[in-house]
């Protein structure tokens, strides 16, 4: 059994609580959705730091204001061997593939913003979706493979409250990215793909809409997960500091076994536990 740790959209809150629930909770790899710290080249030297198999994809805000493209190529220079945009991380141990998709997105269907455009060049929607679904179907086949992006796919739904549901100015539109859904359907073809990682599109909505649907499980059997809790860091009401991770448990076979929103305290206690696969379980 594969126990995934999954930090949600990071915004600068990454400390040394982090690493040390990490040590304790010991999960077979951390996959990291990007949005890290504003272009503070800091954190991705932080993560390279930890004792753990670890990948991560860049997020629209990793560019800074940084139209130039200079900051978001340092910010992956930082990561180092952790970025997996557009790119097939083997981690193994503990066996598992994990593919990225294509960073920097802020999502809404298909856009390169200038940061994108200036460090890794223009490119169609189908030849990002090609670059994609040619690196995941690299990898090996006897290894779980998980897609690791910073927006989602697009096809979750147009709602508010939907995974990538817009939910910042009416009327509500599906704000996943195409090349994202174009990919998956090409590796749907060819092999089984347990799981999309994302974030993002926060949690918790805007204009008092309450908070987002985050687990979906299409005609697959793909789990798409939203990871993107937003802050992840916050105190109970004795001023502990709680963290947030999701929480994926993958048998070797691909079969997702857990899904869940985790709320830990200083100890590594767990504090608030959201099941997730009864949700999907239920609507079936
Ligand atoms: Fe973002």
């Amino acid at each position: 059994m594969l126990r995934l740790a999954i930090a949600g959209d990071l915004h600068g809150q990454w400390d040394h609580h982090d690493d040390a629930l990490l040590e304790q909770l010991a999960p077979d790899a951390l996959l990291v959705v990007g949005d890290l710290a504003d272009g503070d080249v800091r954190l991705p030297r932080r993560l390279r730091a930890l004792q753990l198999p670890v990948a991560c994809i860049l997020g629209n805000h990793d560019a800074a204001k940084d139209r130039s493209g200079s900051t978001i190529a340092r910010m992956e220079q930082a990561l180092g061997s952790l970025h997996c945009g557009w790119a097939l991380r083997l981690l193994d141990p503990p066996g598992l593939a994990v593919v990225g998709a294509r960073p920097g997105s802020a999502g809404g269907g298909f856009h390169l913003s200038d940061a994108v455009k200036a460090h890794w060049g223009e490119m169609s929607v189908f030849e990002s979706a090609e670059r994609i679904s040619a690196a995941a179907l690299a990898a090996p086949k006897d290894r779980p493979l998980v897609l690791l992006a910073h927006s989602g796919p697009s096809g979750l739904g147009s709602g508010a409250a939907d995974p990538c549901g817009r939910d910042w100015k009416r009327p509500a539109r599906d704000w996943g990215d195409q090349d994202l859904q174009e990919a998956i359907l090409r590796i749907q073809r060819q092999r089984p793909l347990p799981l999309v990682v994302f974030g993002h599109m926060h949690h918790r909505l805007r204009q008092g809409q309450g908070q987002r649907r985050t687990i979906h499980r299409d005609r697959h059997g793909t789990v798409y997960l939203n990871a993107a809790c937003v802050p992840r860091h916050r105190v109970d009401p004795q001023g502990n500091p709680l963290r947030h991770f999701s929480w994926v448990e993958l048998a070797e076979d691909g079969e997702i076994r857990l899904v869940a929103h985790r709320w830990y305290g200083p100890q590594g206690e767990l504090v608030e536990d959201q099941m997730l696969l009864e949700q999907i379980r239920l609507r079936c």
